[in-house]
């Protein structure tokens, strides 16, 4: 079983400047809560309780002041600085320690995911014996995209923003790696772009047949939040779920109450933390 998990919530955030010059992109709001919670909830879903959070230098006191320890979520959160964005790789060089000898899920604290089969998905790629796991999702722009050709769950081929048609599965920001992903990770030359590329740690997997893939099929979201247009569908589409269905999406506390992480006394910690605000009186319906 995988359950420990890092998210790389750090970056840039070039394409929405002037929004992320002076904050982090995944403290910007989705709607009625900041991006990272979405990437949080489904650590969360994937019933992943040992947490580490890849920040920039310079950011840790506002993660820290939003999420804490995660204590009060029935987790554990511990953070780490990156000092300039080296790629996604890093995550298990700068993880290192906090992965020992376990294995350990990544996601990208800018990724957004939805959909009714995902939680039971999730729950099949923790149980990676060996090898890597990636999640795909079907896209009509693959050129836009790393995409993965495979034969029986298998990934025979992979590559970065394909100018010729290989596969219209783009690889998602939610991957599942065995222990050897931090030496193979150490190993890694940097690219043309002087990053770590994920295509290049994939592909070693891939090499030794050890990639496999799991999907989110037609009933499921998949958004990559990374530009101004792409965050703001993102923020129709979470507005629209949850004012039809009148259900939050990504409510951690909610998540933990459910997975009997926490009770109620924990929930009405955080109603006095957050306050009088919408998200607090939703978690007052979830406790009556
Ligand atoms: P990217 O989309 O590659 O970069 P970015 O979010 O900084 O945006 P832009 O391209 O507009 O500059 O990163 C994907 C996610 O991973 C994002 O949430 C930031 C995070 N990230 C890190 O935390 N450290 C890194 O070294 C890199 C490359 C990304």
């Amino acid at each position: 079983m995988i359950k420990k998990g890092i998210i790389l919530a750090g970056g840039m955030g070039t394409r929405m400047s002037p929004l992320t010059k002076a904050v982090n992109k995944q403290l910007l709001p989705i709607y009625d809560k900041p991006l990272i919670f979405y990437s949080l909830s489904i650590l969360m879903l994937a019933k992943i309780k040992n947490i580490l959070i890849i920040v920039n230098k310079g950011q840790l006191s506002q993660y820290k002041n939003l999420l804490g320890d995660g204590k009060n979520l029935g987790i554990k959160i511990i953070y780490k600085e990156q000092d300039k964005p080296r790629g996604l790789p890093d995550a298990f060089i700068l993880g290192e320690n906090f992965i020992k000898k376990d294995k350990v899920a990544l996601i990208l604290g800018d990724n957004f995911f939805y959909g009714q089969s995902l939680t039971r998905t999730l729950l099949k790629c923790v149980k990676l014996k060996s090898g890597s796991k990636v999640i795909l999702h079907r896209v009509i722009n693959p050129e836009k995209f790393g995409v993965a050709k495979v034969k029986n769950k298998k990934i025979i081929s992979i590559k970065e923003k394909p100018k010729n048609f290989l596969s219209d599965l783009a690889i998602t920001g939610l991957y599942f790696f065995d222990n050897k992903v931090v030496n193979l990770s150490k190993n890694l030359k940097p690219s043309k772009r002087n990053e770590l590329e994920i295509t290049d740690l994939l592909n070693k997997y891939r090499q030794k047949k050890k990639l496999t893939a799991e999907y989110i099929g037609r009933g499921g979201a998949w958004l990559d939040t990374g530009s101004i247009e792409d965050f703001y569908k993102t923020t129709n589409f979470v507005s629209a779920v949850e004012n039809r269905q009148g259900f939050k999406i990504a409510c951690l506390e909610e998540i933990s109450f459910q997975n009997k992480w926490i009770g109620k006394k924990e929930i009405l910690n955080s109603i006095k933390f957050y306050g009088n605000c919408e998200y607090s009186k939703y978690l007052k319906k979830i406790i009556s």
